[in-house]
């Protein structure tokens, strides 16, 4: 099946009154119809709920589904998609084993590796994420776990999947693909040789940035150790947002093909501007990863960041100009958003690592949405107007 049905009709679960919409099933326990019954349970000698931090049918729905449209066995649901993260380390890590991480994922992955499996005498090395001698040079022996985000979030550099997978493999390593950029519909890791896969599920899966939510897809045998660190450590994601996921599974490739076109139309539109210097989106072709990107991306994603003329005192003019874009941080939603990565996002680097992973002062970063695509290019047409405007206009006076 293509994966728009199976992101609708996969894994149908439905038992309240013949309802056509899956119901919530909002309870954290369940009943048993004698004690040997709940014996049988809890031991595994026969299926069924016992607790909610365990299983819950809406949360295994939502689970099943998404797994279905990854082409994985199995998927695992978290409470956010840290949780998720949190989860695979916590599964496949141990005291000296080393992290080879993009150096340029989410900010909290790296904070996550670093400052808490540090603790725990975990070892993170970052690396570029575009770089495969670096990723050579970085996998030994004592790497357990390869980790990396593609395409990267703001300035959407592209990782090679499939010789990082062969290069991880070599050495005994698990990769692990962050894909919460393009989502299943656009990109499909598991099928380039990526072991496990997650996502932020509040971004494109709910689309309408109403929840927090986390998926990890992959084989039985290497989802379990993970579902095993959910069910003790208790990171669960609730019934509610699970059915809210659900939903947002059945509309995804609508919204995701539609976004995406926008931000390849308004990247095109702002390479043309007066005061903008650079366009990062995989859609054009100045784009370094351009063709990688075609290679292993079926879509170019709805984020695309920009630099403008007049560095951050212009980028935060044109941020505080927008009139219909929300001044927001989250990505994958049906409203566009604008942030100024430098000093949000990124904020918590150190100014040289900042600049170094090429997070400049005048970089924007936009969301794409549903909106029209006119209504969005006249807001940035005018916001663009008035921050270069006064960038001008400073000039001449100094
Ligand atoms: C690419 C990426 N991965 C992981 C996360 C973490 O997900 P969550 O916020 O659901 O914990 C985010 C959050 O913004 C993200 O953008």
């Amino acid at each position: 099946m293509h994966p728009q049905t199976l992101a609708i009709r996969s894994n149908q679960y439905f038992d309240v009154a013949d309802s056509h919409c899956e119901p919530i099933a909002m309870t954290s326990a369940y009943t048993y119809e004698s004690a040997a019954a709940a014996a049988a349970r809890f031991t595994g000698r026969a299926p069924g709920n016992v607790y909610s931090r365990f299983t819950n049918p809406t949360v295994q729905a939502f689970e099943a589904r998404a797994a279905a449209l990854d082409g994985a066995e199995s998927g695992v649901a978290f409470a956010s998609g840290m949780a998720a993260i949190t989860g695979i380390g916590m599964a496949y890590l141990k005291q000296g084993d080393v992290v080879a991480c993009s150096r340029d994922v989410f900010g909290s992955t790296l904070g996550a590796f670093r400052n808490y499996f540090g603790g725990f005498g975990v070892e993170t090395r970052a690396v570029p994420l575009s770089n495969l001698a670096a990723w050579q040079a970085a996998l030994d022996e004592r790497v357990k776990l390869v980790f990396l985000e593609s395409p990267s979030n703001p300035l959407l550099d592209v990782g090679d999947i499939p010789r990082i997978a062969q290069m991880a493999h070599a050495v005994g390593a698990l990769l692990v693909v962050d894909n919460t950029l393009l989502s299943p519909m656009q990109q499909r890791p598991l099928r380039m040789g990526a072991d496990l896969v997650i996502q932020s599920a509040g971004k494109h899966i709910d689309g309408q940035g109403r929840c927090l939510g986390g998926l990890v897809t992959g084989s039985q045998e290497k989802t379990r150790p993970v579902r095993d660190t959910l069910r003790t450590l208790g990171a669960s994601l609730s019934p509610m947002a699970a059915w809210l996921l659900l939903k947002g599974l059945e509309t995804l490739d609508l919204r995701v093909e539609r976004a995406s076109r926008t931000a390849s139309r308004l990247a095109a539109w702002l390479e043309r501007q007066p005061g903008v210097q650079a366009v990062y989106h995989t859609s054009l072709p100045s784009h370094a990863a351009h063709q990688l990107a075609l290679r292993q991306q079926t879509g170019h994603g709805s984020v695309l960041s920009f630099r403008v003329a007049g560095g951050q005192e212009a980028a935060w003019q044109l941020i505080d100009a927008v009139r219909l874009i929300s001044i927001a941080t989250n990505i994958g939603d049906t409203r566009s958003m604008v942030t100024h990565p430098a000093s949000t996002t990124h904020c918590r680097l150190a100014t040289d690592e900042r600049l170094r992973a090429g997070i400049t002062d005048d970089l924007v970063r936009l969301s794409v949405g549903l909106e029209h695509e006119d209504d969005l290019m006249e807001d940035l047409e005018q916001a663009l107007a008035l921050c270069q405007g006064q960038y001008v206009e400073e000039r001449l006076a100094a």
